[in-house]
Formats: C-alpha cells, sequence, structure tokens
C-alpha cells in the first residue's frame, strides 16, 4: 500500500524516520509532500495513495474526490475540523484521529502562556505570579486535564472545570472543582485555558457576554482554534474592558486590528505552536503510522471519528 504523508508544517526528521520505519516494516512504501503551498499538490500526490496522514493540512471534498484509491486518513493530531468527514464517510474512507499523543505539548504552552501574559511578555515592569490565581479549563479533554494538573500540582492554582461529558467526581478525583455552568465558569476565572473542539456548535460561541464575566485582570488563553471565538465580541468587550488580556496560538482573523487598538494585551503565535515540539511530532506521527498499518493487518477501527 502507498501511504502518503503530506504535511504543509512538516514534522520532526525523527518523526518521518520513525513513520518510514513503521510503514516499510509493514511491507508499505512511503511518499512525503511536505512544505506544499498550494492545495493542487496535495490532489496530485493523494492521486494514488491508498492512505493519508496530515496535520493540520486541509483534507477537503476536491483532495478526497482526487483520491480514487484512498481507505484511510489520519489527522496525526487531536482536531480533526481540517477533515471533510461527511465526503470521506461518502466515499468509504475511514478517517482517524491520534487523540492525547500531543496534549503534553499543548498543556504546556498553554502555561507557558499564562506566565508569558502574567510577566508582561518579558517586558520590563512588575509582573504577576500564577500561584494562587483560579484557571478555568473549559472542556476536561486530554489536553484540559494536562493543564489542570500542571497548574494544581506545579503552580498552586486553584483550578475550576466545565466540560458537559465529564462526569464531576472525574475531576474531584484531579483535585479539580467541576463547576455548574460555564457562566460560573468565566466568572471565576483568572486565566480561562480553551480547550474545546471547533465545531458546528462550539463556533463563534466564545464572545462578549462570557469574556466580559470574566474577573479584574483574567486571560482568556486559546490553545483550541480561532473559530471557537466571536472577534468581533471580543474586540467589543477589550475595547470596554481595559483589564482584561487574550493571548492565541493562532492569530485571530482580526489580529491586526487587535494589536492596533490593544497592543501588548493580546499576543498570537506567528504559527501553530502547541503540538510544534519534537515529541509530539513523534508521538503523533507514529501513532498515525501505527494506526495506518494496524488498520490494513486487522480491518481495526479504533480512533475512527466518521462512524
Ligand atoms: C491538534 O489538533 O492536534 C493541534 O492543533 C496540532 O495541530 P498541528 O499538527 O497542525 O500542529
Amino acid at each position: 500500500m502507498k501511504v502518503l504523508v503530506a504535511t504543509e508544517k512538516p514534522f520532526a526528521k525523527a518523526a518521518v524516520d520513525g513513520i518510514r520505519s513503521i510503514v516499510e516494516e509493514a511491507g508499505h512504501t512511503l511518499v512525503l509532500l511536505e512544505k506544499y503551498t498550494d492545495a493542487s499538490e496535495l490532489k496530485a500526490a493523494v492521486a494514488d495513495a491508498d492512505a493519508l496522514i496530515v496535520r493540520s493540512d486541509k483534507v477537503t471534498r476536491e483532495v478526497v474526490e482526487a483520491a480514487g484509491k484512498l481507505k484511510i486518513v489520519v489527522r496525526a493530531g487531536a482536531g480533526y475540523d481540517n477533515l471533510d468527514l461527511a465526503t470521506c464517510t461518502e466515499k468509504g474512507v475511514v478517517a482517524m484521529n491520534t487523540p492525547g499523543q500531543n496534549s503534553n505539548a499543548v498543556a504546556e504552552l498553554a502555561i507557558g502562556m499564562m506566565i508569558y501574559m502574567s510577566r508582561n511578555q518579558f517586558t520590563p515592569g512588575t509582573g504577576r505570579e500564577l500561584k494562587g490565581k483560579t484557571v478555568g479549563i473549559h472542556a476536561y479533554g486530554n489536553v484540559g486535564r494536562l493543564v489542570a494538573m500542571i497548574a494544581r500540582n506545579g503552580f498552586g492554582m486553584n483550578v475550576i472545570a466545565f466540560d458537559p461529558f465529564v462526569p464531576a467526581e472525574k475531576m474531584a478525583a484531579d483535585g479539580v472543582k467541576a463547576v455548574a455552568s460555564i457562566e460560573e465558569l468565566y466568572a471565576n476565572a483568572d486565566f480561562l485555558s480553551l480547550h474545546i473542539p471547533a465545531t458546528e456548535q462550539t463556533k463563534g460561541s466564545i464572545g462578549r457576554k462570557l469574556v466580559g464575566s470574566m474577573p479584574k485582570g483574567a486571560c482568556l488563553v486559546n490553545t483550541a482554534r480561532k473559530e471557537v471565538i466571536n472577534e468581533d465580541e471580543l474586540i467589543a468587550v477589550l475595547a470596554e474592558r481595559e483589564d482584561l488580556k487574550y493571548i492565541t496560538d493562532i492569530a485571530a482573523v482580526k489580529m491586526d486590528e487587535m494589536k492596533e487598538k490593544f497592543g501588548a494585551r493580546v499576543f498570537a503565535t506567528p504559527k501553530k505552536q502547541g503540538a510544534e515540539t519534537a515529541e509530539a511530532n513523534i508521538n503523533a506521527g507514529l501513532a498515525a503510522a501505527r494506526q495506518i498499518c494496524k488498520f490494513f493487518a486487522t480491518g481495526d477501527r479504533t480512533f475512527q471519528v466518521n462512524k
């Protein structure tokens, strides 16, 4: 089988080497398409591929339709909002992600972002410490839970969380207080760490009402997706509340406007950096390769997301 790794933002070399070993040991062939700049290159490369590994690369209807032999696509990472699941299902292509494999990298970045904003982006002046502050975890999945653990056990922060899909007892066992509503979460969070996926329900759901309810001096930390933010409402609330801050691992569409209006109260990484560690690349990349080989060998569909 031909396995294509198509990464506009390439994996670390160690991850590519590991993927190649797994794929070739299973008797398959690895093809690499890295740093491509146009979707046409992906469409051409995928034409005779049986399997595809991507990161945030957009696997659109056009890409799936160009992939006549494709049987499986694995998003090496957590969020699969870049995959057109409906088309995958329609064309009989199994779509998977690799949950948990890059979570630690993202969690560490979220904590780093809290420090960065608390220390005035490392510019001169008096900052604040994380110790004793309250961090609100919006969605207690793999990343949210790790942020909670690092914040509580490493920094002595109070941790509250909201996730309708996770029982309060599970959070309590981690020393985390489950709050009853999303409103209660935001109203009590000095730092709000976002870990919700981008879905039709969540897109544009974080706006004026929630952010505007945060305590004085609070900071919204977004290592999730820019799409979950209602940017116009965020701009409005940052204008009303001069004490609030926003840091994001993927620039808002209106980032230039935000920077112009709010200066050092907002910050965005130049390119998405959450999972950009050698460890995360290796964990997620190798997991993707193993999942593909297992699928071809046994039909295993664990981690399928288009059921
Ligand atoms: C994820 O959903 O796993 C992260 O956003 C990582 O995305 P990346 O592989 O494009 O860095």
